[in-house]
């Protein structure tokens, strides 16, 4: 092992033992850190990140709350920065034949292996996504003279729940699994990963109020309404708007298409039932659809997570 990993391993047990720590969502055990809970796997891919990585001029990077539509944006972000080398009409595109999250890695998911990431034609614009709340992001990412852009994107907190429940229970990270009321509990008091949910949004939204440049606030309906009129406002913002011609072609069409729920659950790679990191890619995959909290929440609960979001956000002029 080299030192600075076995350095790290053991300043990474002193830091678990003086967290906060609850019942987790995800895992037996969810500590707080910076105000924000993780499963020790994924605290000790943030502390890798503050510690090690080191952000290149144009790097964007994907922040959502988790079971937000990190693997949708993985496929429309690296569709579209790639679609000169990458057509996305074209048989051979890579996302048919590796998952999102093999072209797109998750910051926290890679130990420290950063520098190897290239997935654009710029070397120094790596996409990366991650769930890493605002508050947790070095400096030299949010400054303001940095170039690095943040594409975020929330949803429905009650979709959001849903999805995250089903999704518990699915991953090999738990050792049995949690029952919606528990899974219930446990998220409304913000122990599900980077939670709570309703803190790392709001942080997002003031700083895309603050920074619309630096910022990009999304929203998975949205997405799903008016896919188009998104696309645009993505591609401008990443400053790669579209060309006359391209828009012509139909190319933003054939983005969306590439992208879409039911074409990116036919390919192959993305129906792998093997577990990688205590998950499958089939995971990231299950309905896609907006308002599926009806078939699975009470209205009881429905109504409690409402008020919560209502409360959390008042006054800042987002509502979800
Ligand atoms: P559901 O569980 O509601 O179906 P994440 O990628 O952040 O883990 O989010 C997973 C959620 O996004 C799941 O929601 C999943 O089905 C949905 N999803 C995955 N790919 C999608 C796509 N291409 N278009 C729309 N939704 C997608």
């Amino acid at each position: 092992q080299p030192l600075e990993q076995v350095d790290d391993n053991k300043e990474f047990e002193d830091l678990l033992s003086s967290l906060p720590r609850e019942k987790g969502f995800m895992s037996s055990s969810s500590y707080q850190y910076q105000g924000f809970w993780y499963p020790p796997s994924i605290l000790q891919g943030v502390i890798n990140f503050q510690k090690h990585f080191k952000p290149r001029e144009n790097d964007i990077f994907i922040v959502t709350t988790p079971k937000a539509g990190t693997t949708w944006m993985r496929g429309i972000i690296y569709a579209l920065m790639n679609r000169e080398a990458h057509p996305p009409h074209t048989l051979h595109h890579p996302l048919l034949n590796n998952a999102p999250r093999d072209l797109v890695p998750f910051l926290e998911g890679i130990g420290s292996e950063y520098d190897s990431v290239c997935n654009s034609p710029d070397r120094n614009a790596r996409i990366f996504a991650t769930h890493i709340p605002l508050v947790s992001l070095p400096n030299s990412i949010t400054a303001s003279l940095s170039n690095c852009r943040v594409v975020y994107m929330c949803r429905d907190i009650k979709d959001n729940f849903v999805s995250f429940f089903h999704f518990a229970n699915k991953s090999n990270l738990r050792s049995s699994p949690i029952s919606l009321e528990d899974a219930f509990n446990s998220y409304c008091k913000g122990f599900s990963t980077a939670g709570p949910v309703w803190d790392q949004i709001l942080g997002y939204w003031i700083e895309s109020q603050k920074n619309p440049h630096k910022v990009l606030f999304m929203r998975y309906e949205e997405m799903k309404d008016e896919p188009k009129l998104q696309m645009r406002r993505l591609a401008n913002f990443l400053e790669t708007p579209f060309s006359q011609e391209e828009e012509n072609s139909g190319l933003v069409d054939q983005i969306i298409s590439l992208c879409s729920f039911e074409s990116m659950t036919k390919v192959d790679v993305n129906k792998t039932e093997n577990f990688l990191d205590g998950v499958t890619n089939s995971s990231f995959f299950r309905k896609g659809v907006v308002g599926d909290w009806k078939n699975c929440l009470t209205s009881d609960m429905a109504s409690k997570l409402d008020q919560i979001t209502e409360e959390k956000f008042r006054g800042s002029g987002l509502s979800l």
